[in-house]
């Protein structure tokens, strides 16, 4: 025991000034990528809280899209294969509408998981911006509506494991992901001019 403790005050007092030249100087914190608008915790904290949703994609996106048309009705009209499902509770038992809930939540999915490797991160969500281009009726400013929604849905889903930070850090993160899809779908858009 005695022998032990010992052991963690040698252990302390090396970390803590031991430059007696022997030791090499303990690494600098994480930089993380200046193009992420997230500290290393913060990036820490969203992949590993995210593994909850990431278990429950399709009722978290069935939730997400229920409160997109909720307070946003006529954007249910782009959606051709479920747009006469005009209640909650067509809604929620639409094959459809599950479907499409999957395929979005699952980009989520790979953006949030992707948010250590900034290059393959912006290259997935730029394409995915850009193909809502070829969606008649399209307005970039629509990815915003899906903020609000795409919040209540995680919240639900992640109960008392979404606090205060989690909040927080969540907001920060739909902004990023939403300004990287209209970066997207810019881009695509001001392409197609040019040719
Ligand atoms: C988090 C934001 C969003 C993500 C990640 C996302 C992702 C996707 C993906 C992966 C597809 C299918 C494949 C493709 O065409 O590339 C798609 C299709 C589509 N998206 Fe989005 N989307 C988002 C937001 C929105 C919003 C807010 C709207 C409408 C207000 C919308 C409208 C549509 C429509 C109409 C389609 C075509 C559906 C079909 O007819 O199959 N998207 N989206």
């Amino acid at each position: 025991m005695g022998c032990e403790l010992s052991k963690l005050a040698t252990t302390k007092s090396r970390n803590q000034a031991g430059n007696d030249g022997s030791s090499p100087p303990p690494p600098p914190p994480a930089a993380t990528d200046p193009r992420l608008p997230l500290t290393a915790r913060q990036k820490f904290t969203v992949i590993a809280s995210w593994k909850a949703v990431s278990r429950a994609l399709e009722p978290t996106g069935i939730y997400m899209f229920i409160r997109l048309f909720e307070e946003n009705a006529e954007l249910l009209n782009m959606f051709t294969k479920f747009r006469d499902q005009k209640t909650k509770e067509q809604q929620s038992t639409s094959m459809e509408l599950a479907e499409h809930a999957k395929t979005v939540m699952t980009t989520l999915d790979e953006g949030i998981k992707s948010l250590d490797d900034m290059d393959a991160f912006l290259t997935y969500l730029h394409e995915v911006g850009a193909s809502h281009t070829k969606i008649p009726g399209f307005n970039r400013q629509y990815f915003w509506k899906i903020e609000k929604p795409f919040l209540d849905a995680v919240e639900r889903t992640l109960e008392d494991r979404y606090s205060e930070n989690v909040e927080n850090i969540y907001k920060l993160t739909i902004k990023f992901i939403i300004e990287t899809l209209i970066d997207g779908f810019d881009k695509a858009q001001s392409d197609k001019a040019k040719s």
